[in-house]
């Protein structure tokens, strides 16, 4: 018997994930964003990243066909960050924080414990979401910050950094 939708989002959410938001251009170059826990590496050479967008994304056709996006990974001060990016409200949200300009073009959240700016290397469907593989141009971190976790439907903080911060 398949699983049900409620025991399969109780599992998924046993499992703890750092939070992204990831960040585009629309085609009137305007910012654009997402919150997506749905993040992974996929290979080191060539260095592949994926992450995965629902089909019901509103800007996804920016997302899937504008030849970039960037991962910005959150940090743990930035769980208003992950909301503005989650829960759209009548402010933009990138009105609600302040960003600079990568070297693909791309919006990058300042403050964020890093980022990785991807061509978009390949697109497959994935049920209700849809799976898009970045190949990454350039990656930058912030040492000796802690990252944003989310795990049983809330937002969590590790207080303890790993000796390579
Ligand atoms: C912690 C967290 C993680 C999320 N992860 C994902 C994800 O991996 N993929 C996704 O499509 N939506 C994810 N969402 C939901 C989207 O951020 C949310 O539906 C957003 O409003 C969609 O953007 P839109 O208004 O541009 O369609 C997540 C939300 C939260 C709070």
């Amino acid at each position: 018997m398949i699983v049900s939708a409620d025991d399969f989002r109780q599992v998924l959410s046993r499992f703890a994930s750092g939070v992204t938001v990831v960040s585009a251009r629309d085609t009137a170059k305007n910012p654009i964003g997402v919150t997506v826990s749905a993040f992974s590496s996929v290979s080191l050479d060539p260095p592949l990243i994926l992450i995965c967008l629902d089909n019901a994304t509103f800007n996804l056709q920016n997302y899937t066909d504008g030849g970039a996006f960037a991962v910005n990974i959150l940090s743990s001060e930035q769980g208003d960050v992950s909301n503005a990016f989650a829960f759209p409200g009548p402010l933009p949200p990138f009105e609600q924080v302040t960003y600079s300009e990568g070297e693909l073009g791309l919006p990058l959240i300042d403050g964020a414990l890093a980022s990785i700016q991807c061509k978009t290397h390949a697109v497959h469907p994935g049920g209700d979401h849809v799976i898009i593989v970045g190949l990454v141009q350039h990656a930058k971190w912030q040492p000796h910050i802690n990252p944003l976790i989310y795990a049983g439907g809330q937002y969590r903080a590790i207080t303890e950094l790993g000796t390579e911060g």
